[in-house]
């Protein structure tokens, strides 16, 4: 049996009484559900301090920043959920995706964005897809959440039945390209192994 895919939920949220830790808890628990391991990678946790060089140029990397590269890397894929601070990303974020860029290579990745309002992050949709563009990973699927507080509870059950098939879809993408791209990694590395026509 194949191994389960996995696929990280990158929290992009650290603020004080944060609701987007709410819809970072959904979508790691549907994924689970569908057999992924989604493990949460919460930059509360992981703490960076702001990037004063990138990973690959630095012999003194701080505490988390190796992990969080690996799990990165590692990844069958990746959902980044991130609020909209002022029509774009948190420096929080940004500061996290400073760091590492070849991590992201091929990596298929879902959108979730977070807003209090009611279009749902759509500005901060658009500047993560060309941040990822911009890394080498492939932005497949998005889902915004609007009027986060009144949608999801603090345990990430959502209260808006309607997000249940919304990232039934999303899910639906993502897994696609996870495991096609995971079968042309796989592919890739017998043929590097075994040599091509073997
Ligand atoms: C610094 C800051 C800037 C914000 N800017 C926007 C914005 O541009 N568009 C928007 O829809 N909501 C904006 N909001 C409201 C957020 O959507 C709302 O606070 C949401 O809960 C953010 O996610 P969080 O709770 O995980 O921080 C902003 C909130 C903060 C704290």
């Amino acid at each position: 049996m194949n191994d389960p895919l996995r696929i990280p939920v990158l929290v992009g949220s650290v603020r004080r009484g944060r609701h987007s830790i709410r819809v970072a808890r959904f979508a790691s628990d549907r994924l689970a559900r569908a057999g992924v391991d989604a493990p949460l990678l919460d930059l509360a946790e992981i703490n960076l301090p702001i990037m004063e060089e990138r990973l690959h140029m630095r012999d003194d990397p701080p505490p988390g920043l190796a992990g969080f590269a690996d799990s990165i890397r590692t990844a069958d894929g990746v959902v980044v959920v991130s609020p909209e601070y002022h029509g774009s990303m948190p420096g929080v974020l940004k500061n996290a995706l400073d760091y590492i860029r070849g991590e992201w290579r091929r990596k298929p990745v879902g959108i979730v964005t977070v807003s209090s309002g009611s279009f749902g992050g759509v500005l901060v949709h658009n500047h993560l897809q060309l941040l990822l563009l911009r890394v080498g990973a492939l932005p497949v699927a998005g889902m915004p959440v609007s009027n986060v507080a009144a949608s999801f509870g603090a345990e990430g059950e959502p209260l808006e039945k309607r997000y249940e098939a919304n990232f039934g879809r999303f899910l639906k993408t993502l897994l696609w390209y996870g495991r096609v791209i995971g079968a042309g990694v796989d592919a890739e590395r017998k043929v590097a192994e075994n040599g091509a026509g073997e």
